[in-house]
């Protein structure tokens, strides 16, 4: 039987007790981690043995652990979600570190994003550009027949690259300026891109960008940090697409 790999991990990661507190970076060393698991399970071993040391647990968000609600979110080394690629924090594994490595860990950073504790922040500025207009409000009755309402492959296919968006913040995290294109213009886009979504289409672009604006978030200045960090890899042409939906939606108001 081969036995599993098991390595040491030195943790510099951020503790603040509340939003008002001040913060700083607490170092852990956690010996025999096995290489099969996951990042959020290493943090799950830390916060056992901090309880059984009768210390504060380190507060992190997570609810399916499998990439797909959006819950979970930090900073690794620099990197929202960490350095591997197309995968959120719950898809990163110990394995993708050094026996020895030391790894900084600080929440996702942005005005909009305030942080609630340690790792821990407040995304529902998110949700609330998302009541804005990320919807389609029609009565969409019961399943309709399949080939009633036609959808052209290619935009049918753009249009779910961009739905797959899971609203995780990442894109905020890693722009200079805290901007949520990347987030916006994937909400905006799947629905401009499918016949339901027309009805509403003008009016969602302006109250949505008015809502991004009203939480503080930046503007795009396509450094394209976003994409790279992006679990599901959504691109920036997505963020073309919300330019020329908002701008047509001016004209037309005027
Ligand atoms: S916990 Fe759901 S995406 Fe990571």
């Amino acid at each position: 039987m081969v036995e599993a790999k098991t390595i040491t991990l030195i943790l510099k990661i951020w503790r603040q007790a509340g939003p008002q507190a001040d913060g700083h970076f607490a170092t852990h060393q956690l010996n025999g981690l096995n290489q099969d698991m996951s990042f959020l399970e290493m943090l799950d071993i830390l916060n056992q043995q901090l309880t059984v040391a009768g210390q504060e647990p380190v507060a992190f968000d997570s609810d399916c652990r499998e990439g797909i609600c959006g819950s979970c979110g930090a900073v690794v080394d620099g990197i929202a979600h960490g350095p591997e690629r197309g995968g959120t924090l719950c898809q990163l594994y110990i394995r993708h570190f050094k026996d020895g490595q030391t790894i900084w860990l600080e929440p996702f950073r942005a005005n909009a994003f305030p942080v609630l504790k340690d790792l821990l922040v407040d995304r529902s500025a998110l949700d609330r550009i998302i009541q804005a207009g990320g919807f389609v409000s029609v009565n969409a009755g019961s399943a309709p027949e399949a080939n009633t309402l036609p959808v052209a492959q290619p935009l049918a296919e753009q249009a779910m690259d961009t739905a797959a968006c899971i609203g995780c913040g990442a894109c905020v995290a890693a722009c200079q300026n805290a901007a949520a294109m990347l987030f916006v213009s994937a909400k905006i886009s799947h629905l401009a891109l499918l016949p339901q979504g027309q009805t509403e289409r003008k009016r969602r672009a302006l109250t949505m960008v008015a809502a991004m604006d009203e939480e503080g978030f930046g503007s795009c200045s396509n450094q394209r940090e976003c994409e790279q960090v992006c679990p599901k890899s959504i691109s920036i042409r997505s963020i073309a697409r919300l330019n020329r939906e908002y701008l047509t939606a001016i004209v037309d108001e005027e």
